[in-house]
């Protein structure tokens, strides 16, 4: 299930500004890579390159190649919709389906997909909200509306919509920057349960949630005021946080900017 991404030569464009510069990496499956910088350096857009979701924006475009194991998912023929469905995403602000129930905001992709069996759907539903660590606030009130719930709710939620149609990638954005402690260590161990069978990316602030949940760490920075986000390096995560090759990276991490 797990897919290797391999990224070379990105470029992402909002109207004539390039926001990211000439990004490559690979990212290798059944494992957590972990992108960290500061606020305004690209991670999201980046990350939203990797899922088809920047074009989306009016006027933004990438340049570069994207490859999900063989397939180039910026191909002539690929359907951005398809790439959607393998690679999920949990949004830096959560965004649940404001008119739709808590029970149904989990299988609205499975109902895409065509799974209709109720029973079936059910037993997805508790899996999918005990993984994300909400079942037991939500489970007496499924019918009502994902919207009523407080924002952290809202922020597990759409995890558990995101896990529910088992993607093969899974890109978070700053899952846990609105849960309290306890949610985020649950989101945590769901991420170091899922990375067995998933290909997982995380862009966090956190550092030591990134120490904690990480194989790989990318950290990510702007040439300077003005100037588009570059990776300055990607390493195993226990390098990044001891031994980085850049000072750059050290500088950040030991918080001496950012
Ligand atoms: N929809 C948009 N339209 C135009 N510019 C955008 C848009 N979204 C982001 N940008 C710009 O692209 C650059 C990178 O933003 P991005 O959101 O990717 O950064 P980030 O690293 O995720 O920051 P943060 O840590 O604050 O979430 C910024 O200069 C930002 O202003
Ligand atoms: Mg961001």
């Amino acid at each position: 299930m797990a897919k290797r991404i391999e990224v070379s030569g990105l470029n992402a464009y909002y109207g004539k500004t390039r926001a990211i510069e000439d990004i490559s990496m690979t990212i290798e499956p059944r494992s957590v890579t972990a992108f960290i910088g500061p606020s305004g350096c690209g991670k999201s857009t980046f990350l939203r390159t990797l899922n088809r979701m920047h074009e989306v924006i009016p006027g933004a475009r990438v340049e570069g190649k994207v490859l999900l194991d063989e397939l180039d998912l910026y191909g002539s023929s690929v359907d951005p919709v398809a790439v959607r469905r393998v690679i999920g995403m949990v949004f830096q602000r959560p965004n649940p389906f404001p008119t739709m129930s808590i029970y149904e905001n989990v299988v609205a992709g499975l109902k895409l997909n065509g799974v209709r069996r109720k029973a079936q759907l059910d037993e997805i539903v508790e899996k999918s909200l005990r993984g994300a660590n909400l079942w037991n606030e939500v489970k007496d009130r499924l019918g009502r509306p994902g919207a009523g719930l407080s924002g952290g709710q809202q922020q597990r939620l759409c995890i558990a919509r995101a896990i529910a149609v088992e993607p093969q990638v899974l890109l978070m954005d700053e899952p846990c920057s609105a849960l309290d402690p306890i949610s985020t260590l649950a989101i945590e161990d769901l991420i170091a349960n899922l990375k067995d069978q998933y290909t997982i990316v995380i862009v966090t602030h956190n550092m030591q949630q990134a120490a904690r949940v990480s194989d790989r760490t990318a950290f990510f920075n702007l040439a300077g005021p003005g100037k588009p986000g570059r990776m300055v390096e990607i390493d195993d995560t226990n390098k990044i946080f001891t031994k980085p090759s850049e000072k750059a990276t050290e500088d950040y991490i030991t918080g001496r900017f950012g």
